[in-house]
């Protein structure tokens, strides 16, 4: 890997890092409460959490004394029995601050006294969401959709930290009759052979709508190109509260393409290429600060 690419990526993680602690907002669970067996009973934290909004990125704070109280996280249907069997997870040292990293449902409850403290009201529901409207982006930028000159580390740099939830969109900006774009399976990508790829666009500006929650692959349906590095993977995440457990489940299997005739345009506008125009320009000023 080359010095540039290693300072570029180091610049992206900073200026990350930068953005994520400037747009987080901190929770305290009930305030001054805390978090125990609150004195009004289970509309305690009803009421306290009807009055916030909570956003991918934000940071509960549970805060109790290690060894009067714990918290677990559970399933919607643990939470509603008060079953703290098999939690997602358990935390026995308090403060504890939870980081939300996904949009949807979140339940917690204290899991102390056989699941009495969780009866008397030490639970907690919430409803994460994202904060913005659906984005357009250009793959690659200015690069666009090739062979890019450093392999695939180019497409891997782009996407680093950028946030893709269903509904976004992805444009391919490509030449005309030597290049396409193709939505493979994880195999695919791995090995290059997109012989079974479903959906192959061969017009540029091609665009896709992200439809699919979870990993989504995409490259060129020529193996050399893939081999070369023109190859794209990213994590695609629900925009909206799910009912738990089934992510994406009425999601069709692929991408919906949109022809080079913009279907979504003027619903979406091109947001990500200004969002990544100021990290360049950030970058610049971290560039220029060293140097
Ligand atoms: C946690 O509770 C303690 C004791 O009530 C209090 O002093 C402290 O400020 C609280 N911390 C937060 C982050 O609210
Ligand atoms: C609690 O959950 C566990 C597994 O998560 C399950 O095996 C058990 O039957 C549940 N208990 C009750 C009382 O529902
Ligand atoms: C948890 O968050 C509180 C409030 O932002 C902060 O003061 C504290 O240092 C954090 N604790 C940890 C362990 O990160
Ligand atoms: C989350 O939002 C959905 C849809 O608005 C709602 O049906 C659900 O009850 C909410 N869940 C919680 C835990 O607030
Ligand atoms: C696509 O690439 C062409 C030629 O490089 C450029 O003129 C055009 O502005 C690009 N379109 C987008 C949407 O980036
Ligand atoms: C490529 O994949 C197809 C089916 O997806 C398979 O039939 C074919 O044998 C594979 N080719 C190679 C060279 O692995
Ligand atoms: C590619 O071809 C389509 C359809 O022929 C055309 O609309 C589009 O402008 C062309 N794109 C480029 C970048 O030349
Ligand atoms: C997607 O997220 C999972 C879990 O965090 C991770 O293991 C995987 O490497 C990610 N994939 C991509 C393409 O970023």
């Amino acid at each position: 890997m080359s010095k540039l690419v290693s300072l570029g990526l180091a610049i992206l993680a900073l200026t990350a890092l930068i953005q994520s602690s400037t747009a987080q907002t901190t929770h305290v669970v009930g305030d001054e409460l805390g978090w125990l067996v609150p004195p009004g009973g289970p509309i305690a934290y009803e009421t306290w959490a009807a009055q916030q909004t909570f956003m991918v990125g934000d940071v509960l704070v549970f805060n109790f004394t290690t060894g009067e109280q714990d918290v677990a996280r559970v399933t919607k249907e643990a939470f509603a029995a008060c079953n703290s069997t098999n939690p997602i997870s358990l935390q026995t040292t308090g403060p504890f601050n939870y980081t939300l990293v996904t949009a949807g449902e979140y339940y917690f409850i204290g899991t102390m006294d056989n699941g009495n403290r969780c009866a008397l009201g030490q639970k907690l529901a919430i409803n994460v969401t994202v904060p913005r409207d659906p984005v357009t982006y250009t793959v690659g930028d200015s690069l666009g959709w090739e062979v890019p000159p450093g392999g695939e580390i180019a497409y891997a740099t782009w996407a680093y930290r950028k946030v893709f939830l269903v509904g976004d969109t992805l444009v391919f900006n490509f030449t005309n009759g030597t290049q396409d774009v193709a939505f493979v399976t994880k195999e695919a990508y791995k090995t290059c052979n997109t012989t079974a790829a479903t959906t192959v666009l061969t017009t540029s500006p091609a665009r896709m709508i992200l439809t699919v929650v979870g990993e989504n692959f995409f490259t060129s349906t020529d193996s050399r190109r893939c081999a070369l590095g023109q190859k794209l993977a990213i994590n695609v995440t629900s925009a909206s509260p799910s009912p738990a457990g089934a992510p994406g489940s009425s999601s069709s299997p692929s991408p919906v393409a949109g022809g080079p005739a913009p279907p979504l345009s003027s619903s979406a506008p091109p947001r990500a290429v200004f969002g990544f125009s100021l990290i360049t320009l950030f970058s610049t000023l971290f560039l220029a600060v060293f140097y």
